[in-house]
This record gives C-alpha cells, sequence and structure tokens, in this order.
C-alpha cells in the first residue's frame, strides 16, 4: 500500500509541469489522486491526469462517490499529504479566508494532513500585498511552502514567479515521507549476488548475478534511514552509504552462518541472493590436473538460508524473497511466499526481456501473503528497489501502527 499523496492543481501555466510530477510520484510507488479546479483544465487534459496517476480525476464537488459520503471528505481522510501545484495567488487567497467554492478548496478546507503548496504566478502578483499577506497566513497556519523560483515567466519576463521543477517538489515530499522512518530505528538484513562453491583451489560453480538489484535495495533502504546490513557473494560493485554496513561472502555456508548472527536484530530481511542450490561434496586443496577420462563432481543440498531464517520469523519481523523462474512463474513464485513462510516474494521470469541477472534494468511482480500480485513496468533497478522498499516499510509501519 503506497502513501497516498493528494494533488490539487489551479488553473496556471506551471500545471504541465505538475504532470511530470505525478508521473514521478507514481513511478516511486505513491498513489496519486488529483482534485482540478475547471481552469485548471484549460492546460491540462483530464485523459492526461487521469492515465498518469492511473486514478479517477476530481472537479465536481457533486458527483456521487463509491464510499457513498461526500468526496471532499473521503479524499482528505484518503490522502496522507497534500499537495497544491501550481498554487495560483486565486487558490491562495481562497485557502487563507476560508472560501470553498469548488472541490479543491472545499477539499482543502476539510484537510487536517500536512499541506504543501508551490506558488506560480507572476512576479508583480507575487509581490501583490495581497498575495504576500496570504502566502504568509498560510505559512503561519502551517502550510509548507515550496518556494517558486526566478527565471523566465510564461508573459514572457524573467522573475520570480516560476513553479519549482517536479524534481524538487518530488524530493520535498519525498523526503518528507522518508523522514517517518529515520526515527524508528529500522534494522534491516539484506543479501545479494551470487554465492561460490569451490570445486579446487582456483575453480568454482557460480552464478552470473552481479548483485546490483540486493545494492540498489540496501542504498534505497539506507536512504530512509534504515541500518542494513548487506550480505553480498563476490561482486565488483562498491556500497559508499555510511547506513550499509558490507559483509563479502563466498559460499552459500558462509552466508548462512553471517546471516544467522544478524537475523534476530532485523526488522526487515530481504534476499535477493542467488545463492547455490548445490555445493561439491569434496573440494580439493590443489589445482586439479586434466585427465583423459570424464570428471564427475558430486554434489550436495546447500542449506535454503530463507527458509531456514524465516521458520523462526518474529512477529513483527518482514521476510521478502526473490523468486528466479522460467516457467509456470507465478505458480511457482505463490509456492515458494507460502513454503517459505514470506510476506512478499519478488518474481523476477527470465521470459520477460530486461529482466534478471547483468541488465541494468528488471522486470518484477510482487506477490504478497494474499496472492495479491502487483505487476511492475521494466524500469531501472533501483527504481524497483524504490517500489519494493516503499511496499516494505509501509507493512512495516502498518504492523506496528506508529504515528505519522
Ligand atoms: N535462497 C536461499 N538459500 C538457498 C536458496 C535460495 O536463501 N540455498 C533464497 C534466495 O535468496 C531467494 C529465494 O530463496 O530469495 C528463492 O530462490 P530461488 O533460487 O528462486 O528458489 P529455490 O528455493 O532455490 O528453488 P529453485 O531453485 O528450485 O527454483
Amino acid at each position: 500500500m503506497a502513501k497516498h499523496i493528494l494533488v490539487g492543481i489551479s488553473g496556471g501555466i506551471a500545471a504541465y509541469k505538475t504532470l511530470t510530477l505525478i508521473r514521478l510520484l507514481v513511478k516511486n510507488g505513491y498513489e496519486v489522486k488529483v482534485i482540478a479546479t475547471e481552469h485548471a483544465l484549460q492546460f491540462v487534459t483530464p485523459l492526461t491526469i487521469e492515465t498518469l496517476s492511473n486514478n479517477k480525476l476530481y472537479v465536481n464537488m457533486f458527483e456521487v462517490n463509491q464510499e457513498r459520503t461526500t468526496t471532499h471528505i473521503a479524499l482528505s481522510q484518503w490522502a496522507d499529504i497534500c499537495l497544491l501545484a501550481p498554487a495560483t495567488a486565486n487558490i491562495i487567497g481562497k485557502i487563507a479566508n476560508g472560501i470553498a467554492d469548488d472541490a479543491l478548496s472545499t477539499t482543502l478546507l476539510a484537510m487536517n494532513k500536512p499541506v504543501f503548496f508551490a506558488p506560480a504566478m507572476n512576479e508583480n502578483m507575487l509581490n501583490h500585498f495581497a498575495v504576500e499577506h496570504n502566502i504568509q497566513v498560510l505559512k503561519e497556519k502551517g502550510y509548507i511552502e515550496i518556494q517558486p523560483k526566478e527565471g523566465f515567466l510564461a508573459c514572457q519576463q524573467n522573475g520570480k514567479g516560476r513553479m519549482a521543477e517536479p524534481e524538487e517538489i518530488f524530493k520535498v515530499l519525498d523526503d518528507y515521507c522518508s523522514s517517518v522512518y529515520k526515527n524508528m530505528n529500522i534494522k534491516a538484513l539484506v543479501t545479494a549476488g551470487g554465492t561460490r562453491e569451490p570445486i579446487d583451489a582456483v575453480r568454482y560453480i557460480g552464478n552470473s548475478s552481479t548483485g546490483l538489484m540486493g545494492i540498489c535495495i540496501a542504498d534505497v533502504l539506507a536512504d530512509y534511514g534504515v541500518k542494513v546490513d548487506l550480505v553480498i557473494g563476490p561482486s565488483a560493485l562498491q556500497t559508499t552509504n555510511k547506513n550499509v554496513q558490507r559483509t563479502n561472502v563466498q559460499t552459500a555456508a558462509q552466508m548462512l552462518d553471517v546471516c544467522q548472527n544478524k537475523v534476530d536484530t532485523a526488522d526487515i530481511v530481504i534476499m535477493s541472493a542467488a545463492v547455490a542450490d548445490y555445493t561439491p561434496v569434496y573440494k580439493f586443496d590443489k589445482k586439479l590436473k586434466k585427465q583423459e577420462q570424464n570428471l564427475q563432481i558430486q554434489l550436495q543440498p546447500t542449506v535454503d538460508i530463507l527458509k531456514t531464517l524465516a521458520s523462526n520469523k518474529k512477529e513483527n519481523q518482514i521476510f521478502v524473497g526473490f523468486a528466479l523462474e522460467t516457467d509456470h512463474e507465478i505458480e511457482n513464485a505463490k509456492q515458494k511466499l507460502h513454503a517459505k513462510n514470506l510476506d512478499f516474494i519478488v518474481l523476477n521470469s527470465l521470459n520477460d526481456k530486461g529482466a534478471g541477472f547483468e541488465t541494468a534494468t528488471n522486470k518484477v511482480y510482487i506477490i504478497d501473503r494474499n496472492d495479491t500480485i502487483e505487476n511492475l513496468p521494466l524500469q531501472l533497478k533501483q527504481d524497483v528497489a524504490h517500489h519494493i522498499v516503499k511496499r516494505v516499510l509501509n507493512e512495516f509501519q502498518a504492523k506496528i501502527k506508529p504515528q505519522l
């Protein structure tokens, strides 16, 4: 369940930039609903807003909604935070003076959650005593201003009044939402990369996992203030985040050993490592010499680290596994989810182009304990990591129910 952001669009040319912002929010795992004023729809179309937000657009006050309650109340209750972008002089003036004459202004009066606003207007309007006063009123009442910037304005002049760029607004909202987790002292154990099972002094059984997916997950968790223990098989990739404590291992047995020592203090366990399922029964100390006849290497199963640790799962711990499948993907992944006692399983299908090992991208399905499947688009592993981490942190937050 993503964090809910209610976006209010009022009638200014900067509304076109709000579309990019909505896209960024959705891409990063937020659920977005939009209320637009009639004037806003002179600049951007309902179809674009609904397509990007993946939700119905609200414009009309008197539309009956499914919850059979008044729309403005339902939306204000649904939202965790609200953003007004662009915030025109008109909507700022209405809110500062308690005027509620359309869906957006009425919903804002009913909101008792944090409201961010990004003013956008001509410089003279911005400097008008009434607008200055109204902005001040909003700020004094706890609204958070995302300040307009200097630059080229729609009125063909240079000056202050350009709405902040979508990336900046996104960062303000994302930082705000993630700061909720920063003070919670959350710990995570993440595994990444492939293991190497030695055959002799120089040869091993391994796989081509680079560790990138797991490193991205560790980095995103760390950005949220989570203290991460990363246990990783041989990988050329670096980790620099100071919240990530890295332990390098070679074999499945070593990975098990390290994880067993760290699992008790972890709130979240995410195992993305491609652990070898078999290891040679004998390891030759020296390099094996070439011989004429066939060489047989006897293999024995390794311990399933995830299954072993999750079988002792504590009440508030969250366990996430990965599944790499080539056929009956969903069925196999669901089976692993339940057999290993997990909260989520992240499925990679090798039939999806751009998914799996040695790519910068991934295409995954996230399946939860109720067998609900979230089908994510092909995207960079960093973005996939964001999505997984948001789901997990939301689940964690719901389990321990702290105050927002
Ligand atoms: N896993 C593990 N220890 C192992 C094998 C797998 O911790 N010895 C974890 C992986 O890190 C992953 C999940 O279990 O999170 C599923 O791994 P996968 O290889 O897809 O499944 P297996 O259970 O090994 O089954 P199979 O290889 O038969 O598909």
